[in-house]
């Protein structure tokens, strides 16, 4: 059995809690957050777990093997550093840190204490999003021409990171773990509507080596909610929507074909084939109890985290550069 301890329990943190309570090889022993309400909630939840506002409780405890932070991202970097320097494998939220600095100290910090760090890119858990990369790797759209991703709605205006941070760590992380590649060049647009200084909706543009290319728009000032990704090969296009509730992926057989050789213009045509479109079967499973079944699992093994340290520096390497960009007017830039 392997006790956990929660830091943060707002909006997010709860749904951790209920998944390592549910999985059979661990257990939730401590809850951590500094807000009285929200402890007296999850005590009334879960009657045995211990309740503590102070976050020594939780690093002095010899009984706690890993500390999952569901804390704001400005506090990740701090609190995970306690947790690994006080010998606890670390699950820490998205976006891993606030900085690539502060990411790589994490990195070297787990390796040289030999312990987890996995960040929660609970996407890549999920069945669409696994889906979608055996259809790609497969060949079945061709060559993949573009992403575009969409990631909008009415809030949650967060007060310390602009809607990049916030949810473009959804979007890079699957076109990340899908690519299996960094971007070489990032350029993002935005404005601040609402807060001044925080932007709430951007548009940024990926640009890869071997000539791929993304859009990534993400937005607190949307009336809908909007989570869909469309991925469009040079046979085949696929339109993932998240918010669909089991038609997630729809693979359509179309695609824009243009004449291999013409010598007038009255020659010149374009041809536009329609084929018909089906929808593969996903099997239900919730992705974050994936996550944190897997967490477990690394911790057992000492293996490898699918969404390990460097998996989280590389989002953050998107998201520094897209920031560089943002406050330089939109210009793109090098992902260093
Ligand atoms: N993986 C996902 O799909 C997903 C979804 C939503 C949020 N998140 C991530 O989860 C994290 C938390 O987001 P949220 O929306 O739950 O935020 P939230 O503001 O709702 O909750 C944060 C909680 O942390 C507590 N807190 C703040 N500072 C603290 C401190 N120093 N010590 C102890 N407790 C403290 C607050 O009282 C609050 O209860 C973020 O990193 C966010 O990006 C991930």
């Amino acid at each position: 059995m392997i006790n956990i301890a929660v830091v943060g329990c707002g909006y997010w943190g709860p749904n951790l809690i209920r998944n390592f309570e549910t999985l059979e090889e661990s257990r939730v022993k401590m809850v951590c957050d500094l807000d009285a309400g929200r402890l007296v909630n999850m005590k009334r939840l879960y009657p045995n777990a211990e309740t503590t506002s102070d976050f020594e409780q939780v690093l002095n405890d010899d009984q706690i093997k890993a500390v999952v932070i569901a804390l704001p991202t400005k506090f990740h970097y701090e609190a995970g550093k306690r947790c690994l320097l006080a010998g606890k494998h670390a699950f820490i939220e998205k976006p891993l840190a606030s900085s690539v600095d502060q990411c790589e100290e994490l990195v070297s910090l787990a390796k040289r204490q030999n312990l987890t760090l996995m960040v929660g890119h609970t996407f890549i858990y999920s069945s669409p999003v696994r889906k979608i990369k055996e259809i790609i790797d497969s060949g079945e759209l061709g060559e993949l021409q573009y992403i575009n991703s969409r990631r909008l709605n009415l809030g949650l205006f967060q007060k310390d990171i602009n809607v990049t941070w916030d949810l473009a760590p959804h979007d890079l992380s699957i076109i990340l773990y899908i690519l299996n590649e960094l971007p070489r060049r990032v350029g993002c647009h935005g404005k601040a509507h609402v807060t001044p200084g925080i932007e709430d909706v951007t548009h940024m543009s990926l640009n890869f080596s071997n000539g791929g290319f993304a859009l990534v728009h993400n937005s607190w000032l949307d009336p809908n909610k909007v989570r869909e990704m469309t991925f469009v090969g040079t046979k085949k296009m696929l339109v993932y929507d998240d918010i669909e509730p089991m038609e997630k992926i729809k693979i359509f057989d179309k695609r824009v074909q243009k004449p291999p050789h013409y010598e007038t213009f009255g020659e010149f045509q374009y041809s536009y084939h329609y084929g018909d479109m089906y929808i593969p079967h996903l099997k239900q499973v919730e992705p974050l109890k994936v996550e944190c079944q897997h967490f477990l699992d690394c911790i057992k093994t000492g293996a490898k985290s699918e969404s390990c340290g460097l998996e989280g520096t590389k989002v953050i390497r998107v998201l520094e550069a897209a920031s560089k960009s943002l406050s330089d007017g939109g210009g793109e830039v090098d992902v260093l």
